[in-house]
């Protein structure tokens, strides 16, 4: 019964960012920063920094920390040029399709913390989202390129601009581009690709994702990839971009689900491993199921990084012995098994669970046409590892009635194995280790608490790419 979760990341290492236009009130704050940054005479004055929040509001963007205090800005202002030069950079044109970035600024205690990233990719993001810019455009000393190269710009051309002795490169990132979708394709429960259970995850803006009738654009992107479930996530809201809140919906080809332990894990590692949001503290996706926490947690060899996913126990409905007898006598025939070979059926939530002897879980032959005759959307299938092997159950789910005859690893179904097998064993165990035996086959590292199923796996990206409208 191990659950060998060595630690997730301290917290006191990080700041904690968010995003948010700056107001007026904050000039004074933003001109410490630019004091403290630049030479004097470079630095703009307290009056130029007003100014710009007055004319440039929607291209001065904040980082805050959790008491609110300005860590640090970005500022840019319109123009009608594509070309960057003297004049373009040194006045606001309200109508201009390019955006001039002129400084991206953190305060000297905060720097190296990557915060100047965040805050920047936190920028782009909006812009790119409010669809009035084509492009954006900087110049950077030749030292800064490869943070913008990071951040999604790429190199143009050496700048005509004479600033100083130095060189200046100049690096753009064009808007509609940055517009396109990416898609990841991972395979969640997984240690391997071909493993696990495999889902898309599409990363959309806060715009896209709440554009009216998007649903209907949903179900075809979930139709056309055709697997299992596809996953759409994107911040909660404007202000919580680079942070961790995020909304979260799943698609089958058929329909919007409420609940989806896979494709969570696939969006979770998603999210971690393209650097959309903290390792170091929880992820919550604000889904039809409410709010589902994950975290990030290294497993005991110290390297192997995994999620750990917050979800609802699935519980034990009440039942007679005439649907007790009904059921044996159905699932006999349907798994193509003898009535010594089960030892006990249960019902939990919107499946049955059928607890058989070793020998028959290796030897049932699922009839899905029958499966799918019975009171239910899902049959699990379970059994008590071997005491020699690194499991502690094992167990299979059919699923006809919602459209999928054997599931390759289910979250959601060790929900119910796990609530079940706490109350079989006499030792009444919270920590599990189990498999799922379907073809392809996954782990997963299970905890009951209270109400709660902590469900933990590892995941692999297979396939990433945009899309294209
Ligand atoms: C903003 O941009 C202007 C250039 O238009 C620059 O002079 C100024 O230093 C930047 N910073 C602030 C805080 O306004
Ligand atoms: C979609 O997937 C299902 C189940 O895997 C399969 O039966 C079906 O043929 C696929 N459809 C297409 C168009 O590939
Ligand atoms: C993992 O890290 C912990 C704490 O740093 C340490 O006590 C433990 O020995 C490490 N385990 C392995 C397998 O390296
Ligand atoms: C499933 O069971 C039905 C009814 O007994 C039978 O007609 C059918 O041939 C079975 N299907 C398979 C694949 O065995
Ligand atoms: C279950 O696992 C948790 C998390 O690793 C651990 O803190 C707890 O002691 C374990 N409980 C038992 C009864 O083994």
């Amino acid at each position: 019964m191990t659950y060998p979760i060595r630690c997730h990341f301290p917290i006191c290492s990080m700041v904690a960012t968010t995003f948010r236009l700056i107001t007026l009130a904050e000039a004074a704050a933003a001109h410490a920063i630019e004091v403290a940054s630049y030479p004097e005479d470079e630095a703009a004055s307290l009056e130029q920094i007003q100014s710009r929040i007055q004319q440039a509001n929607d291209y001065f963007l904040g980082a805050y920390d959790d008491k609110n205090q300005l860590l640090g800005f970005v500022n840019g202002t319109l123009t009608a040029k594509r070309d960057l030069e003297e004049d373009t950079m040194s006045c606001h044109d309200p109508n201009g399709k390019f955006l001039c970035i002129h400084s991206v600024v953190v305060s000297q205690a905060y720097r190296k913390q990557g915060i100047a990233k965040k805050l920047l990719k936190a920028y782009v993001a909006r812009v790119v989202d409010k669809g009035v810019v084509s492009a954006i455009l900087l110049i950077a000393k030749p030292y800064l390129v490869h943070f913008y190269i990071s951040c999604g710009f790429t190199v143009t051309r050496l700048s005509p601009v004479v600033h100083g002795k130095d060189a200046w490169m100049e690096l753009v990132l064009d808007c509609a581009e940055a517009r396109q979708l990416n898609v990841v394709v991972v395979d969640a429960f997984a240690s391997r690709p071909f493993e696990g259970n495999p889902a898309a995850v599409v990363v959309m803006s806060v715009g896209a994702f709440n554009a009216p009738g998007v649903e209907k654009w949903m179900q075809s992107v979930a139709i056309e990839r055709n697997l299992s479930e596809t996953a759409f996530v994107a911040p909660l809201s404007e202000d919580h971009i680079g942070g961790n809140e995020y909304r979260l919906r799943w698609f089958t080809p058929g329909c919007e689900i409420e609940l989806c332990g896979h494709a969570t894990l696939a969006t979770a590692h998603t999210l971690y491993e393209d650097g959309h949001c903290e390792k170091y503290a929880p992820i919550h996706f604000h889904t039809l199921s409410g709010v589902l926490t994950t975290r990030y947690v290294l497993l005991d060899d110290n390297k192997t990084s995994a999620i750990e996913m917050d979800f609802p126990k699935v519980d034990k409905k009440d039942h007679d012995e005439a649907w007790l007898t009904s059921s044996k006598a159905a699932l006999v025939k349907a798994l193509d098994i003898t009535p010594a070979d089960i030892i006990a059926v249960e019902h939990y939530g919107p499946s049955y669970i059928c607890h058989v002897t070793p020998s028959a879980y290796e030897a049932i032959h699922p009839n899905f046409s029958l499966i799918s005759t019975l009171a239910c959307q899902s049959v699990i299938v379970t059994c008590q590892a071997a005491a020699d092997s690194k499991y502690d159950f094992v167990s299979r789910f059919f699923g006809p009635n919602v459209g999928v005859n054997e599931d390759p690893v289910t979250g959601s179904a060790h929900c119910a194995l796990v609530p079940y097998w706490h109350h079989y064993l006499p030792s009444s165990p919270v920590n599990f280790t189990a498999r799922q035996t379907s073809a392809r086959g996954g782990d997963l590292r299970l905890r009951l608490d209270g109400s709660r199923v902590f469900l933990t796996g590892t995941a692999v990206v297979t396939l990433r790419g945009k899309m294209l409208d």
